[in-house]
């Protein structure tokens, strides 16, 4: 009965319902405790995903470029109050450099983040911009800078900026609030969304799944913003506690819980460009293949110089920021392979993209 009634309800969705916060909440209750429900749901997101990309995984090469933060979010490792972290800028021969090196493996997007840092005013991030711009004129540029005016925001764009990642982190209310101290709320951050995307950004919204205070309630509530937003691309993982910060003592998300949440992605916004997320490589050494097969269909190599990586610490336990860090193209590449996926070095734009 469960059973049937679960998949009648996937199946509309998939067939182009709206579901409502309640179905939503009852369907990842339901899968989050029932191993065969939740691999025929991501069966079922994969296949979806085939349908729109093919067996297709687009590469983006991550810049962390300055891990310096003015905001103080609770869960982040690298939020202002964090007095252990080594903080870090790179120049911008070393972003450049770091861009060369990703041109090189073949990456044709390159995804610049950093804490909300005050050190790059819109002047100078323009700077950058048009540098990577002029150089690489087929490449896409990828901004993940936190939240801005819409005229800076419009000027990013204008000096060649094409997407820009932003997780709303919770579209409840109360829930953000448990997340972020009382200067943010979700009110400028959905408008700063609302912005990037009116503009003419592709444009990335997401969620952590399991830091304190979540309920599938809340969840589902991510579900529906999606749904009304409609991102580009969505990020999802799993939250892992971050050493010296208010949650450095909870529990983690679970991988269980975020395949879930990656599948009613997919199945929600099937066009969407998903990242298989290092958080979720990070509680689980096979999570990036199991994101793939949940209905992810995006991986971002860090490019970051190997010296830099383990200070942008958003939470402990974080991959690739050792030794073998250089060899992510190749050990990415065989994970990728391993589940049956193929390599796309493509610049990979949204389905509805047109340039
Ligand atoms: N665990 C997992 N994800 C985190 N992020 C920040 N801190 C953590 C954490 N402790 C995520 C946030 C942010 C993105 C860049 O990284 O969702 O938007
Ligand atoms: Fe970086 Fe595997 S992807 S070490």
């Amino acid at each position: 009965m469960i059973n049937e009634s679960f998949k009648s309800h996937i199946l509309a969705l998939q067939a182009g319902a709206l579901l409502d916060a309640e179905t939503y909440t009852w369907l990842i209750d339901t899968a989050r405790v029932d191993s065969d429900l939740r691999d025929w749901l991501c069966d079922q997101a994969s296949a979806l995903r085939d349908q729109v990309y093919g067996r297709r995984v687009f590469f983006r090469g991550l810049i962390e470029f300055s891990n310096f933060c003015a905001n103080d979010c609770y869960y982040c490792g690298i939020r202002a109050g964090n007095t252990a972290v080594n903080r870090y800028r790179l120049s911008d021969g070393d972003i450049l450099a770091s861009c060369q090196t990703g041109y090189e493996l073949g990456y044709r997007t390159f995804v610049l983040q950093s804490g909300e840092d005050p050190f790059y005013t819109d002047d100078k991030m323009i700077e950058i911009i048009t540098a990577i711009r002029t150089t690489y004129p087929d490449c896409a540029i990828t901004l993940s800078l936190g939240e801005k005016d819409k005229a800076s925001y419009q000027r990013f764009f204008d000096a060649g900026a094409n997407r820009y990642l932003l997780r709303h982190e919770s579209a409840t209310p109360e829930h953000y609030a448990m997340l972020h101290p009382a200067e943010l709320d979700l009110i400028n951050r959905k408008r700063c969304l609302y912005d990037l995307k009116e503009i003419g950004f592709q444009t990335g919204a997401g969620f952590m799944v399991g830091p304190p205070g979540q309920t599938s309630t809340h969840l589902a509530n991510d579900l529906i913003f999606l749904r009304e937003l409609q991102p580009h691309m969505v990020g999802i993982g799993p939250f892992m506690p971050a050493s010296n910060t208010p949650f450095a003592h909870e529990k983690p998300g679970t991988v269980e819980d975020t395949l879930v949440m990656v599948a009613l992605t997919r199945l929600t916004l099937p066009q969407a460009l998903i990242p298989a997320t290092t958080a979720l490589g990070s509680l689980d050494h096979k999570g990036r293949e199991k994101g793939l097969k949940a209905g992810a269909n995006v991986v971002m190599p860090n490019l970051t110089p190997t010296t830099n990586r383990k200070d942008y610490s958003l939470y402990d336990g974080k991959i690739c920021t050792g030794d073998e860090a250089a060899e992510c193209r190749v050990c990415i590449e065989n994970r990728i392979r391993s589940v049956g996926f193929d390599i796309d070095l493509s610049r990979g734009d949204h389905a509805t993209y047109n340039p």
